[in-house]
C-alpha cells in the first residue's frame, strides 16, 4: 500500500468513527509544532490531542474516536456499571495496576481509573492487551464490560481483565474534561 493509500484509509477511518457516534471530534488548539511531512503517521501525529464534543452520548451508551490511530472508547456508564465496578475487591483482578496514564503505578481500584469522581466517564484505549485486537462493548462478555473474541478476553464494567488471556487491564489515556461536555484526549 502506498503512503497515499495508507493516508485515505486513516482519513476514511477517523471520519467513520468521528460520525459512527453522536459527538463531533476536532483537532485541538495545541498544534503539534514540528511535524515530518515524510512520516508516513504525520496526520496521526497532528492529532495528537483532540477535543471530543460529547453531549450527545446517553447513559449507557459509549463513543468511539480514533486517537493516534488507535480506537478510544468513551463509555457513560449506568449506575449499575459503576456499582457492579466499584463492588469488586483488588483481589479479584488478575491485574491490579490502575494502567492509567493520568495517574502513574495506582492500583486498579476503579475510581483509579474513571475519569470523573463519580464514575459515569470511563475513557479507554480500545485495544485488547492481548494481541491487539478491538474488543466489543455494550456489556459483552462474562463481566459485562468489554470482550474480545479473538482468543476470549473478558473486561468488566471498568474495563479490567478480568478472564481469558489478556495480561494487562485495558489502558486509561491522558484525559480529562475541558467543560461539562468537552473530553480532551492526550
Ligand atoms: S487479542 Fe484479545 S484476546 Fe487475544
Amino acid at each position: 500500500m502506498s503512503q497515499a493509500e495508507e493516508h485515505q484509509g486513516t482519513r476514511r477511518d477517523f471520519l467513520y468513527y468521528a460520525t459512527a457516534g453522536a459527538g463531533a471530534v476536532t483537532a485541538g488548539a495545541a498544534v503539534w509544532p514540528l511535524v515530518n511531512q515524510m512520516n508516513p503517521s504525520a496526520d496521526v501525529q497532528a492529532l495528537a490531542s483532540i477535543r471530543v464534543d460529547v453531549s450527545g452520548v446517553e447513559t449507557g451508551t459509549q463513543l468511539t474516536v480514533k486517537w493516534l490511530g488507535k480506537p478510544v472508547f468513551i463509555r457513560r456508564r449506568t449506575e449499575e456499571e459503576i456499582t457492579e465496578a466499584r463492588n469488586v475487591e483488588l483481589s479479584e483482578l488478575v491485574d491490579g495496576e490502575a494502567r492509567n496514564d493520568n495517574l502513574g503505578a495506582a492500583p486498579a481500584t476503579d475510581e483509579n481509573r474513571a475519569l470523573d469522581e463519580n464514575g459515569e466517564w470511563l475513557v479507554m484505549i480500545g485495544v485488547c492487551t492481548h494481541l491487539g485486537c478491538v474488543p466489543l462493548g455494550d456489556g459483552a462478555g462474562e463481566f459485562g464490560g468489554w470482550f474480545c473474541p479473538c482468543h476470549g478476553s473478558h473486561y468488566d464494567t471498568s474495563g479490567r481483565i478480568r478472564k481469558g488471556p489478556a495480561p494487562e487491564n485495558l489502558w486509561v489515556p491522558a484525559a480529562r474534561f475541558e467543560d461539562e461536555t468537552t473530553i480532551v484526549l492526550g
